[in-house]
């Protein structure tokens, strides 16, 4: 039985809000928060701004129906009507997303656990627990009052599922849940005896006779089988989309010729939903991302996270539901974005497939816990950068207009899998330290500085056509997952595989032999054991480059095509925190076990190759394995001449191309390339020059 979640070979139907005219843009539209005169102004802003597609009634369930059962449709209606009048349109939520406080008084058994059994209160939002049969009548019953008052409505394009489900309430172990995960179970394993098996129950004596003994991994006194976390993972994202088909069947049903979809969180931070398994659920793929502010690389973790969306929506435009003008309200320190950075931001994710560019929010709240986020309309009004900017960037998407329904097309994919991040991040693990989407976000940013477009994409899609395959820390791998990777090394692509790879099955059981087991073969080794490095060690490899986190007793196999080659050894092992250590250039005694032994090996096979990192090494040295790999390939990056830190990105039609270039140095940059600059409409003449921080979009001629 596998049962590792792969990707069905066809698409289902994608259906974009046609009614929209042009590239989408707008936001979360808030208008029971404000009085009549405010609303008015709102019109006038948008039209102003350009807007032309607004998110509405996600958290308005207590005001649509204040009372069980009876609605107050009045604020809602007027607000339909005057957008339609405006020709703007409403990506209408189910208004679920927040339960209402009376329906949390008359059944209190809708809130949600915590894995300490404390119960999560209302009095914030999403309160409330997707396993619990009352909530689920009650959100299917509210779904179906809105898509029955507003089926015919002018207005609607879109329908908006909840918001962001499973944002805070993801895990749920309350007792329902636990009669849920049960069920889930039974239904994977048929019986408990083969539960017994993926289980690894005869450890700890955890050996269940029944299902009914099974509870979800709520706190242990130790580590929790970690199959059952796992398990639970896997449940959870399961029982969150099966909450999402129950409000899309009753939207299908009202109005079937309305699209529906709800916002993913398609980002390096959003972990508990497999996104791959709930997009062919979706008519079209929508996701919202914020950027971090300590990280000063934040511009490669948007692309990644644009390039991750457009994986999971197999290609076709998606809409970015939701990012910030400027600050948000939830970061330690929150960063204002200057005007330059929000254009960037915004553009960012269209130069990657977006053709929708909205915000949360339309109007920053006045009172609330989020009156301190940034909007496309501030607290100062329309008199601020803010606004300025909002209005210039609506201006800009009419410019990008011909970009509508143009995709990306890249020679190069990293692979990317929630069950693998779910696997590799369990407890006692050899470096507890690991962080899966941080070793895919450094193999992504060597691709990014190395100016090379990337496809993210999941193990199960069509490989077939990419010269180099990146498989960051593919921890739990099934056997169909690895032949495919296998298959396309021998078809010819470079695959380039990092530690902590192939370590285990679909069940988190350990592959035996020698790790990584599930690529020895196309790897051409075999490791014994793993040397994790301490936080104040580093590694120095044979060609001075530095690594550090990681390290393994590798020995190269043949694996057909004579052994695999070692392309850098392991040298020394620092203290870093120690100089006369450090100066010693050996570890703390004098002895580094693994110096002169296999750190990067490469292995032959078929037409391509199978190239493997048995450490965690710095930047520069990821650029330089990468340009290898690349090379071998015959990638090149997207623009021949592009400096470091120009981000350079085609979208493609048949007949049409067209650059966008981000400039996210301090200096001014100059390009060869031939066409039309869209945003300043006017033809290039000699090279096209891009001041320090902005942009240019070229229809390629
Ligand atoms: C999202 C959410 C929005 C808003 C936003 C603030 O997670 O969907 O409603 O809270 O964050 O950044």
């Amino acid at each position: 039985m596998s049962t590792n979640r792969a990707r069905t070979d066809s698409a289902p139907e994608y259906r974009w809000p046609e009614k929209v005219p042009g590239l989408a843009y707008g936001g979360d539209y808030n208008p029971e928060q404000w009085p009549q005169q405010t609303r008015l102004e709102d019109i006038e802003l948008m039209t102003e701004a350009g807007v032309n597609l607004v998110s509405v009634g996600i958290f308005s369930w207590a005001m649509l129906e204040p009372r069980q059962g009876e609605y107050d449709w009045g604020w809602l209606d007027e607000t339909l009507d005057r957008l339609a009048e405006a020709g703007i349109y409403a990506a209408l939520a189910t208004a679920t997303a927040s339960p209402p406080p009376w329906l949390t008084h008359q059944h209190p058994e809708i809130l949600p656990q915590t894995a300490e059994g404390v119960t999560l209160w209302p009095g914030a939002r999403q309160a409330y627990s997707v396993s619990n049969p009352v909530f689920r009548d009650y959100a299917v019953g509210m779904t179906r009052a809105m898509a029955e008052r507003y089926a015919d409505h002018p207005a609607l394009a879109l329908w908006h599922v909840d918001n962001e489900i499973g944002c805070h309430n993801s895990h749920d172990f309350s007792d329902d849940a636990a009669a849920a995960f049960r069920r889930w179970l039974e239904s994977r394993y048929g019986t408990v005896e083969n539960l017994n098996a993926a289980w690894g129950t005869a450890f700890w004596s955890q050996r269940y006779s029944s299902f009914e003994e099974i509870l979800p991994p709520r706190t242990a006194p130790m580590f929790v089988n970690p199959t059952q976390k796992l398990d639970f993972y896997r449940y959870s994202s399961d029982e969150l989309l099966s909450y999402f088909r129950d409000m899309k069947a009753v939207l299908r049903e009202v109005t079937p010729d309305v699209p529906v979809t709800t916002n993913f969180m398609c980002t390096t931070r959003s972990k508990n939903m497999d996104y791959f398994d709930w997009a062919d659920d979706m008519d079209v793929i929508a996701t919202d991302h914020y950027t971090i502010a300590d990280d000063p690389q934040r511009h490669i973790e948007l692309a990644f996270s644009a390039d991750l969306t457009r994986g999971v929506a197999r290609g076709k435009p998606w809409m970015l539901m939701e990012h910030s003008t400027s600050g948000v309200n939830w970061q330690p320190r929150n960063h204002t974005k200057p005007p330059e950075e929000m254009l960037r931001d915004s553009l960012g994710h269209v130069a990657r497939g977006a053709d929708a560019v909205m915000f949360f929010q339309w109007r920053q709240s006045k009172a609330g816990a989020e009156k301190y986020h940034s909007a496309m309309v501030p607290h100062g009004g329309r008199d601020t950068d803010v606004y300025r900017t909002t209005v210039r960037l609506g201006d800009a998407l009419k410019q990008l207009e011909p970009v509508k329904g143009t995709e990306v097309t890249a020679e190069v994919a990293v692979l990317f899998d929630y069950e693998a991040w779910w696997g590799a991040e369990l407890d006692s693990h050899p470096n507890n330290d690991y962080s899966y989407p941080e070793e895919v976000l450094r193999w992504y940013r060597g691709l990014w500085n190395l100016g090379v477009t990337t496809d993210v994409v999941h193990p199960s899609d069509d490989l077939s056509g990419y010269r180099s395959i990146i498989v960051p820390g593919l921890y739990l791998t099934d056997d169909a997952t690895a032949e495919r990777i296998a298959e396309a090394a021998s078809r010819g692509a470079s695959v380039l595989v990092t530690y902590f790879s192939g370590i285990v099955d679909e069940y988190d059981n350990v592959r035996l032999g020698g790790y990584p087991g599930a690529f020895r073969q196309l790897l051409g080794i075999r490791t014994e054991e793993f040397w994790p490095v301490q936080p104040n060690e580093r590694i120095t490899l044979d060609d001075g480059s530095t690594a550090d986190f990681w390290s393994e007793k590798i020995t190269v196999t043949d694996s057909g095509s004579g052994a695999a080659e070692v392309v850098r050894r392991f040298a020394t092992l620092q203290r870093v925190d120690d100089p006369a250590a450090a100066a010693a250039t050996t570890a703390p005694t004098g002895i580094f076990t693994l110096a002169g032994l296999p750190a990067v090996t490469r292995n032959t096979v078929g037409e391509g190759a199978g190239w493997y990192v048995g450490t965690r090494p710095d930047d520069d040295a990821v650029k330089s394995i990468l340009t290898e790999v690349l090379t071998e390939a015959g990638v090149a990056p997207e623009h021949e001449d592009a400096p470091e830190g120009i981000e350079v990105v085609r979208r493609r039609s048949e007949t049409e191309s067209f650059l966008f270039v981000f400039n996210h140095t301090g200096n001014d940059a100059k390009l060869k390339v031939k066409g039309h600059e869209l945003l300043s409409d006017s033809k290039i003449k000699g090279k096209l020059n891009v001041p320090a921080g902005g942009i240019a979009v070229v229809q390629e001629t």
